[in-house]
């Protein structure tokens, strides 16, 4: 047997020559235990020490030390060295090019039929000078009534209406509360559409407990009923059709005086109430007439709430309505159930879009 440090000299040759050959992780891993396992040579050698002369012992120690250090630290590098070029490997031979079509290819998605309804309608009147309001959903009764000329007793004041969160706070019923809220930021004129949601204790085929109504109001020093229902029919024909006619029926809501229903002529049966064959037309059974939207020219009580910032009802007037866009989405498109717009099965929400 060689002097220990010459042994010690070969043991390092031989190792770090078997180290830097080894290709891979599992190589490296038996040379790491063969030489500094338990029972590799020089482990045995530290174990030793104790038995040499004492002379013999600090050298041998020392060189025996450097020898493990050293091949440590280059097993150490040359496996980092490994994982790294086997993880360049692995993305180079891995790599998925996200810019391909998918397999099967997947339809790009769209709007839903709502969303899409509501900016048809809010193009419609921004092309009419109307500018975009929004508000907030969770509402003050006294945006929601108070300030819409709703008496104290109003039926939709009542818990089986409204959801309450306190007696002063609850979820919007209309959009119309923005009315008051867009008067007091804004002195007049003012344009404005409202589009939003809204909440009501209410489901069966055509309610569902939320859905999205859009608001309008026009407010000037020379408002008329024929202004109301010149803007009126023009949004008409340009959701319903060019050859559309509307018409105002009286009617009753406690913000408007007059109030008036809008009705559009049917398109299914161009307003005649009988089809081809003479058969009665379903859409309006037979009428001639589908209800779109409420109306009417604002109540002076409510410019009475916001008269300080310039609405005084002796110097201004104005119209205002409100329509569901769920509403209009089921007329255009045929949609027979309210409830199909939010139950999100892609076969019904496939249909629409563009
Ligand atoms: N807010 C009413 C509703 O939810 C709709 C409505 C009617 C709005 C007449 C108006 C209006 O602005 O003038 O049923």
């Amino acid at each position: 047997m060689p002097e220990a440090p010459a042994r010690l000299t070969e043991i390092r040759g031989e190792g770090e020559a078997a180290i830097e050959a080894a290709g891979s992780a599992a190589e490296l891993e038996e040379l790491r235990v063969r030489y500094l396992g338990r029972k590799a040579e020089l482990t045995q050698m530290l174990r030793s020490i104790g038995e040499l002369p004492p002379q013999q012992r600090g050298p041998v120690g020392k060189g025996a030390n450097e020898v493990k250090r050293a091949l440590e630290g280059l097993l150490d590098s040359r496996t980092s060295a490994l994982a790294a070029s086997e993880l360049d490997e692995r993305l180079r031979t891995d790599a998925i090019d996200v810019t391909l079509p998918g397999d099967p290819p997947a339809a790009p998605g769209h709007l839903h039929l709502i969303t899409e309804t509501r900016r048809e309608i809010e193009d419609v009147f921004l092309g009419l000078g109307f500018s975009v309001a929004e508000g907030p959903e969770v509402e003050f009764d006294y945006y929601n009534f108070t300030a819409l000329n709703h008496p104290p007793d109003h039926p939709a004041r009542m818990l089986a209406d409204t959801f309450y969160f306190t007696d002063e706070v609850l979820l919007r019923t209309h959009t119309s509360p923005m009315q008051v809220r867009a008067m007091e930021e804004t002195e007049p004129p003012i344009y404005i559409i409202v589009p939003g949601k809204v909440y009501r204790r209410d489901s069966d085929a055509t309610h569902t407990p939320m859905f999205h109504q859009v608001e309008g109001l026009a407010v000037d020093d020379d408002i008329t009923l024929g202004d109301l229902q010149g803007v009126l029919l023009e949004f008409a024909r340009a959701i319903f059709g060019a050859e559309r006619d509307i018409r105002l029926r009286p009617h009753y809501f406690p913000f408007t005086e007059p109030s008036v229903e809008v009705d559009v002529s049917c398109f299914a049966c161009n307003g005649t109430g009988t089809l081809d064959r003479g058969a009665r037309c379903n859409l309006c059974k037979g009428s001639g007439w589908i209800e779109i939207l409420g109306s009417g020219m604002v109540d002076p009580n409510v410019l009475g709430f916001v008269a300080h910032n310039g609405y005084d009802p002796e110097r201004v007037q104005g119209f205002a309505f409100g329509m569901g866009i769920e509403r209009i989405a089921m007329l255009r498109h045929g949609v027979p159930d309210l409830r199909l717009f939010f139950e999100n099965d892609v076969r019904f929400l496939e249909q629409f879009g563009r």
